[in-house]
């Protein structure tokens, strides 16, 4: 208590702890609206015995232009997402940052890391580092209206 009042005095070190957690909100409110790549919906993901995802074309909007990307979920144990890269072919994308392992996220221009910052073309190109690599792709095997993944 500061003397001849009657407020109570904060510290500095709680004023900082205050102030952090108020820009880590922001910051997630950020992501937030940058994150744009369209979850395919439930009903259009299958997943096989194998491990394998199934995605049907027909239900997922995003895929249905060229450049559309949807996330879709875990494969094997790995966030993904596929990319449509033309009028029949697709790219499943490993969301797993080739630097230390965090899930990337989805920015106007493709992915980028939240953890150290490395950025990734929509396709999974590296377009800046510290990772070293491309993100991993996933296989593809595309019949009919169905693609599956991994
Ligand atoms: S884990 Fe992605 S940049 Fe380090």
């Amino acid at each position: 208590m500061m003397e001849g009042t009657n407020q109570p005095q904060i510290s500095r070190r709680d004023a900082l702890r205050v102030a952090a957690g108020f820009c880590g909100l922001t910051l997630l409110a950020a992501g937030a609206r940058t994150a744009n790549a369209a979850p395919a919906p439930p009903s259009a993901i299958t997943t096989l015995k194998n491990g394998r995802v199934r995605v049907n074309l027909r239900r997922v909007r995003a895929l249905r232009k060229i450049g559309g990307v949807a996330t879709i979920g875990s494969v094997r144990g790995v966030p993904a997402a596929v990319v449509r890269t033309g009028a029949n072919t697709y790219v499943a994308l490993n969301l797993r940052c080739t630097h230390q392992g965090a899930e990337v996220r989805e920015t106007s221009s493709g992915w980028s890391c939240p953890l150290h910052g490395s950025t990734f073309a929509k396709t999974g190109a590296r377009t800046n580092g510290p990772a070293q690599v491309a993100l991993a792709q996933l296989r593809v095997v595309r019949r009919k209206s169905a693609l599956t993944i991994g």
